[in-house]
């Protein structure tokens, strides 16, 4: 299997955070479909799905995610293939082509947070994820909705990691363990990342 550390979850379930303190603690690269996204669209995205709509989000969150899969590229000393841990946004995993690719390439680790955690992690800022503002509906309700539609989605990852009462450090040595459970290994030669 490649190894590809992929963390996947709800909004504000700590992706960022703790994709950065495991690509560190792996001395792997970080790839964030997000960020490859609005480099691509060259705008934030907010400004996407308020101009472009959703539906565009979506075909460039494919793409890059098709990009990411397609990266067959192996280490010039060591040969293996090339370690990434890739974070992937909140709703990436609801369609069903970006699970399946996603699922080829390593494991699929998801962090979750109980609904008033999120609501108070997103509290301050929610305009920077249009998905909350849908409906024009009060924020805790509007997580546990989209929460439970994507439920069955977020269920298909190899492993979830409970980050509500957890530091980023913490969450990071349990998506290691995930990992390492699931033949993940943290292997790296001096040029592998
Ligand atoms: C989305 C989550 C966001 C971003 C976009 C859509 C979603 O990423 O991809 O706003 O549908 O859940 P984060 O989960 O990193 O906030």
């Amino acid at each position: 299997m490649a190894p590809k550390l992929i963390l996947t979850g709800f909004m504000a379930s700590g992706k960022s955070a703790v994709g950065r303190a495991v690509a560190a603690r792996l001395g792997w690269r970080l790839r964030d479909s997000d960020a490859e996204i609005v480099a691509r669209a060259r705008k934030p995205i907010p400004a996407i799905f308020a101009e472009d709509g959703e539906a565009h989000f979506r075909t460039l969150e494919r793409e890059v995610i098709a990009a990411l899969a397609a990266d067959r590229a192996r280490c010039p000393q060591c040969g293996n293939p090339r370690p990434a841990v890739i974070s992937t946004g909140g709703g990436a995993l609801a369609d069903e082509r970006n699970y399946l690719m996603l699922k080829r390439i390593g494991t699929i680790v998801c962090l979750s947070a109980r609904p008033e955690i999120i609501a108070a992690r997103v509290r301050r800022a929610p305009h920077k994820r249009p998905k909350l503002l849908e409906g024009g509906k009060p924020l805790d309700e509007r997580i546990a909705e989209l929460m439970e539609q994507r439920r069955a989605a977020y269920a298909r990852a190899d492993f979830t990691v409970d980050t509500s009462d957890l530091s980023v450090a913490e969450s990071a040595e349990r998506v290691l363990e995930a990992f390492a459970r699931n033949g993940g290994s943290g292997h790296r030669c001096n040029r592998c990342a």
